[in-house]
């Protein structure tokens, strides 16, 4: 089958590049799973954008850049505040609902934003409602959509991307053809014990790309979400980042010395308003400190009618573990949240692949540096998206491998026994805290297992076992600590930080 454009993924970055991409050509969605499974869906606290009274392009641009402890690039952050109130703009004519305070689009705060500058629909249910639009969209300009399809390989055709295969329901192999794919595939919290993505999200974009000589960077960069739910019982889930926003506190739980008492502000000045990473951190440290699996985030003291309206999502989620957060405190802990490395891109979305683009999580832009700023992620989306569509008109070629990339030869592709095995060994060794000794140790796990099995789950499982090494590999060559990446054999961040990032591409790549 040929088509002009083939996206993989169908999260906001995918379905969004899918839209603007139908406008020049016949173009595909290809999903691993149904159209609306993605990380989108999941998203609570919104989008980020300098929208509001009081607010600018460059206090959000500043915002961004001091969260990114050193790493951001500049110029794609330049960008990417920038051009958000245009993005939203657009969202808003495409039909997603955002919410409204007396006429006026209502802007929740969140960790790090100097401003209250996150938009939102629905309270805390921002990606469902964006993801439904999306959807809708996507079918009025009719866009094929492969769901329940795997992408196993990106087909390289005269030093070009040309295509994929990939496996349908019934495990067939389809070949898709055409001459410009944009990677939208998502990120890999999967690889964690612990998070807050959906049973899709395990990497496999890195994976592919990396397989087909593409340039990865800043992988040693996961940022783990400080509050997902943790109840006996009860599935991982996000307690956006909202909710502190709207006066939420996080207290140890009763007992013992330190029982009940507000911890973060002996951590940050910003207490519960630090970046992710610091209150993340804070949150590890007190769990070992008094030797239990959660802290309390606690948004009681509120009025109970306006958190039940503002949080829809997170109210009704808890109820059905009989936990209503308008009248007790809920038990939370650090989950694997988001991929701040990925597919390197320049500003416009291009891989070092000619014929390969990349947008969202999977993309390593620049924009998030060694953390990321709560929500600019769904910004990035659609800012990027664009972006690589407009450049891929322009019959663009691919971006220059950044300087200092590393050829990096791996023992050969495995696969652990199953996900869990590799989810317990990425948690203690290449987790919120890291050092050497786990990281080596991890490094020659995942080198020792076999090679992948036959099948969808073997892939997958494949995939996983790659980016994890990609992930632990960064992990040990940066011996420093920055941002999201924090080793207890070297905690002090260095005065001088630089901006080096780690890239690798795969040995004998072409
Ligand atoms: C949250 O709602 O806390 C998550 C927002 C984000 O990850 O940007």
């Amino acid at each position: 089958m040929h088509y002009d454009y083939l996206i993989l993924g169908s999260g906001i970055a995918g379905l969004y590049a899918a839209l603007l991409a139908a406008r020049h050509g016949r173009t595909a969605v290809v999903t691993k799973g149904p159209i609306e499974e993605s990380n989108t869906k999941y998203a609570q606290g919104g989008i980020a954008a300098a929208v509001g009274p009081g607010d600018s392009v460059a206090t959000h641009r500043e915002d961004t850049l001091r969260a990114g402890a050193g790493l951001c690039d500049p110029e794609a952050v330049d960008v990417l505040a920038r051009e958000a109130p245009d993005r939203i703009r657009r969202l808003t004519e495409l039909g997603v609902p955002f919410d409204s305070d007396e006429g006026r689009v209502a802007l929740g705060r969140e960790g790090a934003h100097s401003r209250p500058r996150i938009l939102h629909a629905g309270g805390d249910r921002t990606g469902d409602a964006i993801e439904t639009v999306m959807v809708r969209r996507v079918g009025e300009a009719g866009v094929d959509v492969f769901d329940r399809h795997a992408v196993t390989r990106l087909r390289i055709e005269a030093g070009r991307v040309a295509g994929v295969e990939a496996l349908d329901p019934d495990g067939r192999s389809v070949l898709l053809n055409a001459p410009r794919t944009i990677l939208a595939t998502g990120g890999s919290g999967q690889l964690y014990t612990l998070t807050t993505n959906p049973a899709v999200a395990t990497g496999d974009g890195v994976a592919l790309a990396w397989r087909a000589g593409a340039v990865v960077r800043d992988m040693e960069f996961v940022q783990f979400h400080p509050t997902a739910l943790r109840l006996p019982g009860a599935a991982t889930f996000l307690l956006t980042e909202a909710l502190r926003g709207e006066g939420a506190l996080l207290r140890t739980p009763p007992g013992g010395d330190r029982g009940g008492r507000r911890f973060m502000p002996d951590y940050h000045p910003l207490a519960e308003l630090a970046p992710r990473d610091v209150v993340a951190r804070a949150i590890a440290t007190e769990m070992r400190r008094t030797g239990r699996d959660h802290v309390l985030l606690d948004i009681s003291h509120a009025d109970a009618d306006f958190v039940a309206a503002r949080f829809p999502g997170v109210h009704q989620h808890c109820l059905r573990y009989e936990l209503d957060i308008t009248r007790e405190p809920a038990p939370v802990a650090p989950a694997a949240h988001y991929q701040m490395g990925g597919v390197y891109t320049d500003h416009w979305g291009r891989t070092t692949l000619p014929g390969l683009y990349a947008c969202g999580e999977v993309a390593n832009t620049g924009v998030h540096g060694a953390n990321r700023l709560a929500s600019n992620s769904l910004l990035e989306t659609v800012v990027f998206a664009q972006r690589a569509v407009e450049a891929s008109q322009r019959g663009d070629a691919a971006a220059p491998a950044p300087a200092g990339t590393i050829p990096l030869g791996l023992a050969g592709e495995t696969a652990p026994p199953d996900r869990a095995a590799l989810q317990s060994l990425l948690w203690s060794n290449a987790g919120i805290v890291r050092d050497a000794g786990g990281l080596a140790a991890a490094a020659a796990a995942i080198d020792a297992w076999g090679p992948p099995p036959p099948g969808l789950e073997g892939a997958t499982l494949g995939n996983m076992a790659l980016v994890g090494r990609l992930i632990v590999e960064a992990a040990r060559r940066r011996t420093d600590s920055r941002g999201a990446h924090y080793r207890s054999d070297a905690p002090a961040q260095p005065a001088d930080t630089g901006d080096a990032h780690l890239s690798f591409v795969r040995a004998g790549a072409p």
